[in-house]
């Protein structure tokens, strides 16, 4: 059978309007309607939001033993002539020449019936669920920001690098590893790489290793943490976009931060602008003025000394109560952003206690030259700092944090010989994608997502 006739997208075919050719498109049905001698059908491919209008008619051979029984979900293949639409809300359709039924769906279990369906009850429909409209367009969306990141770092000179998923050594010290064990591994005798070994929480502590050999590099890929926390903001599985820039000071890498946000919104707001009406519409009403307005705007700076007065002089009562020296819990900083600013915020010089080992250490001897950058709606979207480049010092807080020295040796090297002032930071991709669709929930922007007791196919 033949079930593909060289198909163009229709992303391509509703931008490019070659009317009077002989087009092909394959994809899926959304709707179809009857009149007399013709069918409408509603073809959509994934490529955009919009559905290709085909018109059917009893010309067709396979008219009333095919195309007639088409329904939701059916997967087709067409060739036709594209024409002018005297139809509303659509330039083009599709006068289709012969129409193949790939796929069938039978309509009394296909779940995604023409209507609509809550996220929550998407998110049990993991393997379909790409098919409707607003999860269509989250998958474009990221995939449009996962190219932007790449564009972004490469038109700036850094290089990637490909840091491991398996790793030795913990980069946050926070205790949320994975442990990765082969199944016929037998305690402590056997590991497999003859030590224990764990999914990685970052990427950072090997980007040093390049960003020490190659000036500025970024790692982009999986992380995992084991921690047990079922929140809208959190996976045990979920991506990184983590630049490591030598010879470079905790300003600059604020400064790199700031134009790597504005960047991903600007590209994303031109590429992707007919899915982010989408959200404007349906998710967040606002979104497209609250994108607008984090890139025209510069972002605020605080440090945390500063963010805990204001806390502490906040009428609002929180569950966690503030003093200086604990951590911001995401309460604490979506006041500071959603209430007092109004705006990007970026926290920096946060108590050396409560970061871990690796961040450079201010003259005042208790806090150190890390930023958070946090966003109205979301929180923290990223945390970094200047490393401690100081070999002594930075043995004395691995020392301090009870840190195995001798299995951190190759990191103390890169201080022994020829060290250099570097910094960097973590931008959690997930966050990015929910502030920039207005997904309340971080299950909806990541295809598979893995939560505590859950990770479905
Ligand atoms: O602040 P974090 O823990 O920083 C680091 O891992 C540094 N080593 C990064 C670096 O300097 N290269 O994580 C960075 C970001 C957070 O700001 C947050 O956006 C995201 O990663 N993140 C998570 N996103 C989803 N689910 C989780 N469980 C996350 N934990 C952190
Ligand atoms: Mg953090």
């Amino acid at each position: 059978m033949k079930w593909c006739i060289m198909k163009t997208r229709i992303q391509v075919l509703l931008k490019d309007k070659p009317i009077g050719n002989t087009v092909s498109v394959a994809g899926w049905i959304r709707t179809r309607r009857d009149t007399g001698d013709f069918s409408f059908l509603e073809v959509n491919d994934g490529s955009c939001l919009a559905n290709i209008q085909v018109i059917a008619s009893q010309e067709l051979k396979n008219y009333s033993s095919e195309v007639r029984q088409l329904t939701t979900g059916c997967s087709v293949s067409i060739r036709g002539e594209l024409k002018e639409s005297p139809a509303k809300g659509q330039d083009v359709e599709i006068h289709a020449a012969e129409i193949v039924v790939v796929g069938q769906a039978d309509p009394e279990t296909y779940p995604l019936q023409k209507k609509r369906h809550s996220l929550e009850f998407l998110r049990e429909l993991c393997h379909l669920r790409p098919r409707t409209n607003a999860l269509g367009a989250v998958a474009r969306v990221r995939s449009r920001l996962s190219y932007g990141v790449h564009q972004f770092f490469h038109e700036k000179g850094f290089l990637q690098v490909h840091t491991p998923i398996i790793t030795t050594s913990d980069c946050e010290g926070a205790g949320e590893m994975f442990q990765v064990e082969s199944s016929s591994e037998n305690g402590e005798e056997q590991h497999f790489f003859g030590r224990s070994a764990g999914l990685t929480v970052s990427g950072q502590l090997q980007a040093e290793v390049y960003a020490l050999s190659l000036g500025d590099v970024y790692t982009f890929g999986p992380t995992f943490r084991a921690e047990n926390s079922n929140t809208s903001r959190h996976l045990a599985e979920f991506w990184m976009v983590e630049p490591e820039m030598s010879f470079c000071d905790l300003k600059e890498n604020m400064q790199i931060a700031e134009m790597l946000l504005k960047y991903l919104l600007e590209d994303v707001m031109s590429n992707c602008a007919e899915d982010l009406n989408l959200f404007d519409k349906f998710i967040e009403k606002g979104l497209l003025s609250k994108l607008t307005g984090v890139v025209e705007n510069k972002f605020v700076h605080a440090t945390y000394t500063d963010a805990v007065d204001i806390l502490l002089k906040a009428e609002k009562k929180f569950e966690f109560p503030v003093e200086w020296g604990v951590d911001l819990q995401s309460e604490h900083e979506r006041y500071l952003t959603e209430e007092v600013f109004n705006c990007p915020l970026i926290v920096t010089d946060y108590p050396a206690v409560i970061k871990p080992f690796y961040m450079r250490v201010n003259d005042d001897g208790k806090t150190v030259a890390a930023m958070d950058i946090l966003l109205p709606g979301i929180g923290e979207i990223a945390g970094g700092s200047q490393r401690e480049e100081r070999f002594e010092v930075l043995k004395s807080r691995m020392v301090e944090a009870q840190i195995e020295i001798e299995e951190y040796n190759w990191y103390l090297d890169l201080r022994r010989y020829g060290t250099a002032p570097h910094s960097g930071f973590g931008l959690g991709f997930e966050r990015l994608v929910q502030f920039v669709t207005g997904m309340k929930n971080i299950r909806e922007v990541i295809p598979f997502p893995r939560t505590p007791g859950s990770a479905p196919c």
